[in-house]
């Protein structure tokens, strides 16, 4: 079996942080979150890797390489303009070739046990098998109606009610699917969509299964739902302190702090929380739950709380800041000395905001 990554699209809910990267890289508790959706098609023993790419290919190919430091061989494959999942399999076609493959969207996050799915597909010769999730806005999503335990119908992002079953972004195939997408007109979004090609298997009397995700699933298309995935993954931190906590600091909960950082003494950590290499959490500022803190961070001073701090950013305020997502290299300072209101940010890249 072959897996095929797709990280290609615009990221256009996610502005300002998409203008300068690759959504598929902001980090989720400190992983780009396209290694999610890499290391899950690695742990079902896939060993072959196609990654599709769209025109923000910044920091992939440096991170993943030919992926020979995971013991995995990476192909890349281009798509210039975002024109859907089932375009994204059809152009990867010749990698493919004639093996049965996993297509995994690289903005999914999901808690599953990928070697089950794998298994399952493989032991039902079913020509499709889709994952699915309950979700309570089936109007975003590709949804499938079930009738006595079988996929009766699927419909893309239905107006109507059909059901609260959603398409997760995981997908088995076979390469039966190829002829199938050659025949899809573009849907409404101008985009091949793979709920449409998986319905006309249906009704051309094709195989088609489906596996109820037991974790959780999270689609992570806006920013709200990115500090979501980051709670959900920080749920299962384990604790691990390889920098510097100085007597007098507090640090409660499931924490980690990579090396060099230095959480200096008056200064409070409350988990889950991790912070990356070389990060510095000075006196009197807190980091409370559900944060991520990149590499060479400094937060002196504020109160951080359920947010992102990306690499290289400087935050020296007494503010108190929640539910944010802050770009890399960014700098938040001001003179006030009394904690303000909440603040809540999405800063791009190398913002600057005196407050
Ligand atoms: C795509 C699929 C949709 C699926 C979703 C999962 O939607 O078309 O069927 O439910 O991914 O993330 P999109 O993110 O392109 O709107």
């Amino acid at each position: 079996m072959k897996g095929l990554l797709l990280a290609g699209g615009h990221g256009t809910r996610l502005r300002p942080l998409t203008y300068t990267g690759n959504k598929h890289m902001l980090p989720i508790a400190n992983k780009p979150m396209l290694m999610y959706g890499f290391e899950h098609l690695r742990s079902a023993g896939i060993k072959e890797i196609g990654i599709v790419l769209g025109p923000l290919q910044e920091g992939i190919i440096d991170s993943f390489g030919d992926g020979s430091k995971f013991n995995v061989r990476i192909t890349y494959i281009e798509q210039p303009d975002p024109r859907g999942i089932a375009h994204a399999v059809l152009i990867s076609k010749k990698f493919l070739s004639d093996d049965s493959f996993a297509v995994y969207l690289g903005d999914n996050l999901l808690k599953e046990s990928m070697p089950k799915l794998a298994k399952e597909f493989q032991d039902s010769g079913a020509d499709a098998m889709v994952v699915v999730s309950k979700v309570k806005d089936p109007s975003r999503f590709g949804v499938v109606k079930i009738q006595d335990e079988k996929i009766v119908k699927l419909v893309e992002k239905p107006k109507q009610f059909l059901s609260d079953l959603a398409l997760t972004g995981v997908y088995f195939l076979r390469p039966s699917i190829f002829p199938v997408i050659e025949t899809l007109k573009p849907s409404w979004r101008n985009e091949l969509e793979i709920t449409e090609a998986i319905q006309s298997i249906l009704e051309k009397g094709g195989k088609v299964t489906y596996h109820t995700v037991s974790g959780w699933w999270k689609d992570t298309g806006r920013p709200e739902d990115i500090l979501e995935a980051n709670q959900l993954v920080l749920n299962d931190l384990k604790t691990s302190i390889k920098g510097n906590v100085e007597d007098g600091a507090s640090v409660y909960g499931s924490v980690e702090i990579a090396e060099g950082t230095v959480i200096r003494r008056g200064a409070s950590i409350r988990g889950p929380v991790a912070i990356g290499e070389g990060s510095e959490i000075g006196d009197e500022a807190s980091v409370g739950p559900f944060s991520s803190i990149g590499s060479r961070v400094k937060i002196l001073g504020a109160e951080i709380e359920n947010s992102i701090v990306l690499d290289g950013t400087t935050i020296s305020c007494k503010e108190r800041i929640m539910d944010s997502i802050i770009g890399k290299n960014s700098k938040i300072v001001s003179n006030l000395n009394n904690r303000s209101a909440v603040r809540r940010f999405v800063l791009g890249e190398s913002s600057f905001v005196s407050l």
